[in-house]
């Protein structure tokens, strides 16, 4: 039986598996969650321990385990080390799944989940792919090592010591990624370049208590309206970002590169219709693919504060909250971006109220060298199986260990993703298209024969 045919024959068992994986609600941010992610990483070592990888090894951390298995017994051939991530993000708000996030159905020829794209289903195509063919070969073209981890939404705290610790077992000729997406659906797409990321948490006091708004308003200063007034001036009115610093390492895309960007279809109306948007907004001066990609910005990802029950409620908040994130670009360094922003904020406080900024996890962004053997032994694979010429494209979403794995381990990393520009991720009704499963196990097997040939 060829892998082809093996895939084809398992295809209802795997979804089956995969859906008992998808079920597993390890959402790394809750507390409440924590047993789910030990659990969804013992179900990955058993499933790995089946498809044939051995030394697989749960690795219990400060946080939430990692996985590893590895099978190596091609001493010529090239070594892979393939990462991915079990945890998925949290599910609110729920009433606007059209089925629970962590009861996985088929409709539509898609798979419906939280993490069905990213990023089980995903790191579930390389299991398939491993056990296509020691099931069917006997053996593999490369050899692999399989690193799964379970903080990847969480900005991977422990990750990085864990890697440089395990350099000599980790060390490999490539490192893979299935955790990006398709430039379109059912476009093999190799994703040539990852914003990094810094995160903070903005805590605004003004009075020791809050007030009566009818007998105090007026006089005693309102912390919503004190953090809203600062957070306002985070962008200009070009909606720049007004950090001053926050620029200054920016590496400027050439004429030529601005062109090869926008040589990548982008269907701008229709991610407008999807949306139900009139309009896009951003920075002046870039187009919205270079906007959503290549340029940093500074977002609020929560705003609270004050009285948020039924009905009203006449008070003057004492405190107010926000939660900010920028996704950064060559060279920007995470740790400085993220000061500048604290910086500047203190800066901007009013006298009557005090500012506390707690500075979170932060990455790298990467961009990788599109000419590159490895680049083009999987692009051929990823073409073959697709029937469609590769795209290459940077995207705008962070994978903060990517950076640390280059460095530490000095291999070159592969970022092929698999999930469709429709995906919903980190969204309500998250999918992933079945032909793209389908075809995507079989895209695997090929990249690793094609490594083989070209190294
Ligand atoms: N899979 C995504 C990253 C991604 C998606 C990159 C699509 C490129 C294209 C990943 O799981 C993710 O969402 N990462 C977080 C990291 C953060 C929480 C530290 C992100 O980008 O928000
Ligand atoms: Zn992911």
């Amino acid at each position: 039986m060829t892998f082809e045919q093996y895939l084809e024959e398992s295809q209802a068992r795997h979804l089956d598996e995969l859906f008992a994986l998808l079920r597993i609600p390890s959402i790394s941010a809750l507390e409440e969650n924590r047993s789910d992610c030990v659990h969804a990483a013992s179900w990955l070592a058993e499933r790995m321990k089946q498809a044939g990888l051995e030394h697989v090894q749960v690795y219990p951390t400060a946080g939430h385990p990692l996985v590893y298995g590895d099978w190596l017994h091609n001493p010529d051939a090239p070594t892979v080390l393939i990462y991915g991530h079990y945890d998925v993000q949290p599910v609110d708000p729920l009433h606007l799944w059209r089925s629970e996030p962590f009861e996985p159905q088929v409709r539509n020829e898609r798979i419906w989940a939280r993490g069905v794209s990213d990023d089980k289903g995903q790191l579930f195509l390389h299991i398939r792919a491993i056990e296509a063919l020691l099931q069917t070969e006997g053996k593999l073209p490369v050899n692999v090592k399989v690193l799964f981890e379970g903080e990847e939404e969480i900005g991977s705290p422990h990750l990085g010591p864990f890697i440089s610790e395990h350099a000599a077992q980790l060390a490999a000729d490539l490192l893979v990624v299935s955790d990006t997406g398709m430039a379109a659906t059912g476009v093999p797409t190799i994703c040539c370049g990852l914003r990094g990321i810094c995160a903070l948490e903005v805590r605004l006091t003004c009075a020791n208590t809050d007030c009566h708004s009818g007998l105090f308003g007026g006089a005693v200063p309102n912390a919503l309206h004190a953090l809203t007034a600062l957070l306002a001036k985070l962008h200009d009115e070009r909606n720049k970002v007004a950090v001053p610093g926050f620029y200054d390492s920016v590496k400027e895309l050439s004429a030529a590169q601005r062109k090869q960007l926008a040589a990548v279809a982008f269907d701008e109306t229709e991610l407008l219709r999807r949306l139900e948007l009139s309009a896009f907004a951003g920075e002046e001066g870039y187009t919205v693919k270079e906007r959503i990609s290549i340029r940093p910005t500074l977002e609020l990802n929560g705003l609270w504060g004050g009285f948020l029950g039924e009905g009203s409620k006449t008070v003057i908040p004492a405190q107010a909250f926000a939660k900010i994130s920028c996704r950064l670009v060559p060279d920007q360094d995470p740790q400085q971006i993220a000061q500048l922003v604290a910086s500047h904020l203190q800066r901007l406080c009013p006298p009557y109220a005090r500012l506390e900024v707690e500075i979170g996890h932060g990455g790298r962004p990467y961009v990788c060298d599109p000419d590159t053997p490895e680049v083009q032994a999987i692009s051929k694979a990823l073409s073959a199986t697709f029937g469609q010429p590769v795209a290459m494209e940077r995207m705008g979403g962070s994978i903060p260990i990517v950076d640390t794995f280059v460095t530490v381990l000095q291999a070159p990393v592969i970022l092929m993703g698999f999930a469709p520009p429709d995906a919903n991720a980190h969204a309500p009704n998250e999918s992933m298209e079945l032909s793209t499963w389908r075809l995507a196990s079989r895209a695997i097997c090929r990249a690793w024969y094609e490594l083989a040939k070209s190294a």
